[in-house]
Parts: C-alpha cells; sequence; structure tokens
C-alpha cells in the first residue's frame, strides 16, 4: 500500500484549517455589517435607549411596537426565527426582495452576495430567540399593540411680526 506524502498530508491540514479561519471571518464580518448597517436599530428591542449596549444574545429578535404610515403598520421581523428556516440561497433572493416600510430593503438589496452570506452566518451564529413579531396589518385597521406614527407632520403657521 502507498503512504501519501508527508506533503499532502500537510496541504489537507492546512486547507481544512484554512477553511475554518474563513468561516470564523465570515461570522466576524457579518456581525460587523448587522452593528454598522442599523439592523438592530428596528430588529433589536430597547437596542437605541441603551446606546448600542445590548449583548450579541439579545440582538435581532424582532419588535412588538409597530410603525404605521399610509403602508398600515408593520413589525421589524424576529431575523433570528426567521433565517432558520431559510438556506442561504433562499436568504439571497428573500434579502432582495421589496419588504414594506420603514425596512430600508433597497440598501439590503445593494450588499454584495459574499456581504448577505456573511450576514446569513452570524445570525444563523447567535441561533433562534424570541417570540415572532406580529404580522403586518393593512392601513386602516386598529392595531392592539403600541405603535411609532411615521407621517410627516407640518407646524402650523408662525404668524409675522
Ligand atoms: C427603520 C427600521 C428598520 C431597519 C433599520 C432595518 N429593518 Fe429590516 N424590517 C423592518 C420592518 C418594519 C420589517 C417588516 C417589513 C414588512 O412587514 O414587510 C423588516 C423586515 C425585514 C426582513 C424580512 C424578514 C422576513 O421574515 O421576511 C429582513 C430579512 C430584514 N428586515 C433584514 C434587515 C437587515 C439585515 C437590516 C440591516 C441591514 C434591517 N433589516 C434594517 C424594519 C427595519
Amino acid at each position: 500500500m502507498k503512504t501519501l506524502p508527508v506533503s499532502a498530508v500537510l496541504f489537507c491540514l492546512l486547507a481544512h484549517a484554512g477553511f475554518a479561519t474563513a468561516g470564523q471571518d465570515a461570522v466576524e464580518r457579518g456581525r460587523y455589517l448587522v452593528q454598522t448597517s442599523g439592523c438592530n436599530d428596528c430588529h433589536t428591542p430597547g437596542y437605541m435607549q441603551v446606546d448600542g449596549r445590548l449583548p450579541t444574545s439579545q440582538w435581532l429578535t424582532g419588535a412588538a411596537v409597530g410603525f404605521q404610515g399610509p403602508w398600515g403598520t408593520t413589525y421589524p421581523a424576529n431575523l433570528r426565527l426567521a433565517l432558520q428556516d431559510m438556506s442561504e440561497a433562499q436568504w439571497l433572493q428573500r434579502a432582495r426582495q421589496p419588504m414594506a416600510p420603514p425596512m430600508p430593503w433597497f440598501n439590503l438589496r445593494e450588499f454584495s452576495d459574499r456581504d448577505l452570506v456573511a450576514i446569513y452566518r452570524f445570525v444563523r451564529s447567535l441561533g433562534p430567540a424570541g417570540e415572532p413579531a406580529p404580522q403586518a396589518v393593512a392601513p386602516g385597521i386598529p392595531v392592539a399593540t403600541p405603535y411609532i406614527e411615521f407621517v410627516p407632520k407640518q407646524a402650523a403657521k408662525v404668524a409675522r411680526q
């Protein structure tokens, strides 16, 4: 029986180590992208109130406070649960589809495949947590949850002196 040359064995070991590092790099990059792209501002309850000082274990669990506007009332999805049910390929598709306001989906659409995959791997690395966010509600239908009104108001004209 022929034995494998030492160099081949070494190559396999190094290639494997490199692969593991690449996987960890993607998770780290995903964390960085989530943190700097503002996903937590809406998808993590209480994040803005504590200047972003929440452990990653509490990130992206969705919100039960709605955003209400001409589109009805929408709730930031629980991404920790949503991404558990998607393959990487499904995520790449979903991340580029239109979503209701105020989700800045047109920004998400512009991420490279590589960065979207990094976000996916990071969110999946956190594991599932929390409850699904409430279903979106059509315009004009009252909601039982608290909500933030997303409608510009015009200040009354101030009389000139
Ligand atoms: C200004 C608030 C806001 C910000 C910032 C935001 N989102 Fe959202 N997101 C929402 C809302 C509201 C919804 C629900 C929209 C709907 O019902 O169609 C949503 C929905 C989504 C969905 C759809 C989930 C599903 O179940 O299909 C994904 C994916 C998503 N957001 C990812 C992100 C990522 C990634 C970021 C950061 C790059 C981000 N969002 C930033 C508010 C926001």
